[in-house]
């Protein structure tokens, strides 16, 4: 296809909402670049945990972090169909994907710097265009002039259900409660965060 007719496709929504597996699924279909930008939230927290700048509860130590902001660098190998993580030159894929850091990703993913220095990271991936990105802000903040946008949602319990169902499928041992307080604790914080809020195009 001709470069100059590609366009960027930005899907918003909320977490388990489906949104990863129609974005993947349609970059295939059509040759574009899919990438998950809420997998790149994860690795930064991933990375804060890792350097005890998380507390237990999930409270990130906000200064340390944006301190460090400058060594952490992320990118994505393709692999096949799939895309997976990289963070600074470690494949991290299974480990984002775990309870411990969906329940620790909202709080960090609210810290402004954090959201400006990724923000910009997405921006320049679709400097070529001919991609899609899916998250929460990709619509209104990343890409406001992105040629398509979708918004997904389905029910809290719904959307936990599937969540319970991969991570079970995965050998996680959670509970569908624990589970589905996730679901619904991250999208208090995705909608009330000053900065990037979870909206509707
Ligand atoms: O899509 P996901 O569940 O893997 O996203 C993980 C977290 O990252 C989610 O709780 C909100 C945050 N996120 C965000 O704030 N902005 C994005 N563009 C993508 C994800």
């Amino acid at each position: 296809m001709n470069s100059e007719r590609k366009i960027i496709i930005a899907i918003d929504g909320y977490s388990s909402s489906g949104k990863s597996t129609m974005a993947r699924r349609l970059a295939s279909e059509i040759g574009y670049r899919y990438i998950d930008s809420g997998a790149m939230y994860r690795a930064v927290t991933l990375w804060a945990m890792r350097h005890g700048m998380v507390s237990r509860d999930g409270v990130p130590d906000v200064d340390a972090i944006v301190k460090a902001l400058p060594q952490i660098s992320i990118d994505f190998l393709v692999d096949g169909q799939s895309q997976l993580t990289v963070l600074n030159g470690e494949v991290v894929e299974p480990e984002i994907r775990t309870l411990e850091v969906s329940n620790c990703v909202s709080p960090v993913a609210a810290i402004p710097q954090v959201r400006h220095a990724l923000v910009k990271m997405q921006q320049d991936m679709g400097k070529t265009k001919g991609i899609v990105m899916d998250g929460r802000d990709i619509g209104t903040v990343v890409f406001p002039d992105a040629e398509m946008k979708v918004f997904c949602d389905a029910s809290a319990e719904r959307r936990a259900e599937r969540r319970y169902k991969e991570l079970t499928e995965k050998g996680a041992g959670v509970t569908y409660e624990e589970v589905l307080d996730n679901v619904r604790t991250r999208d208090r914080i995705d909608e009330t965060r000053s900065e990037g809020p979870l909206r509707c195009a």
